[in-house]
């Protein structure tokens, strides 16, 4: 079982369409048994899976709070298992600042409920807060969606320099790979930045680009992925592509 973060403290960058796309792809096409846990109060992978937030019984926040066991909070969604989230993960770094194994609590929460699924995919809040925290100690790799505007790199450092630190509690934490998202080819701007990323990135930038995309925009308003919202459409050309390059990682 492979289990892949999206992540990044910057918010907007596309970390919840590129959880839930990537998800998707991998159910959908390469035919894989995935589960996405959503590890943001916003709720959003939930809602653009087509799950009510508000009507979940469990949500991963029981998981960290309540010991509730994992399994117990698995719900299917069409084409995935999904661990939901909503407003009851808001607060959360409060009531576990004097929890001693705060960081370890998904960790070990995965390895209890031992688990049968090919990926688990955590779509994480916009902060280095301790969801984000529990996603990276429980997590192998990170994927890093950026957009290439100006600023795209501030803020990279923090996120890498707590990668670092908790390799200390996590020795198989690593950058599995950075996402263009929203790309413009048009803009000079992008254009810049994309051959920046490449610069500091080396090898661990994706090939693929995410475009900007109108329907990729769309879909989850619908509760739908981009593969069956509209699968010929450039953005699920994209995520496809995207998916066969994560497929093709040792
Ligand atoms: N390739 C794209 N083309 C056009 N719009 C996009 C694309 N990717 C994402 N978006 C839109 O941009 C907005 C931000 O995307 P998303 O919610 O995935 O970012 P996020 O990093 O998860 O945000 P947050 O930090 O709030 O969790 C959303 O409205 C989304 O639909
Ligand atoms: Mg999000």
């Amino acid at each position: 079982m492979e289990i892949i973060a999206i992540a990044n403290q910057k918010g907007g960058v596309a970390k919840t369409t590129t959880a839930v796309n990537l998800a998707s792809a991998l159910a959908l096409i390469g035919k894989k048994r995935v589960l996405l846990i959503d590890l943001d109060a916003q709720g959003n992978a939930t809602t653009s899976l087509g799950l009510d937030k508000n009507e979940l019984d469990y949500t991963v926040a029981d998981v960290l709070l309540d010991d509730v066991p994992l399994v117990k909070t698995i719900v299917a969604s069409q084409h995935l298992d999904v661990v939901g989230a909503n407003r009851d993960l808001a607060g959360i770094d409060v009531s576990l600042a004097d929890v001693a194994n705060a960081p370890l609590l998904l960790k070990n929460a995965l390895k209890n409920a031992k688990l049968d699924y090919d990926y688990v995919i955590m779509d994480c809040a916009p902060s280095l807060s301790m969801l984000t925290v529990n996603a990276l100690v429980a997590t192998d790799g990170v994927i890093i969606p950026m957009q290439c505007e100006y600023f795209a790199l501030e803020g990279i450092a923090d996120l890498i320099d707590t990668i670092e630190k908790l390799t200390q509690i996590n020795p198989k934490l690593y950058i599995r790979g950075v996402v263009r998202t929203m790309y413009d080819g048009r803009s000079t701007l992008a254009q810049d930045v994309s051959a920046e990323l490449a610069n500091y990135f080396g090898e661990k930038l994706y090939k693929t680009v995410i475009p900007r995309s109108i329907r990729l925009a769309e879909a989850p308003s619908f509760g739908k992925s981009i593969f069956e919202y509209e699968k010929s459409s450039k953005g699920a050309i994209a995520y496809h592509q995207l998916m066969n390059e994560v497929l093709g990682q040792p």
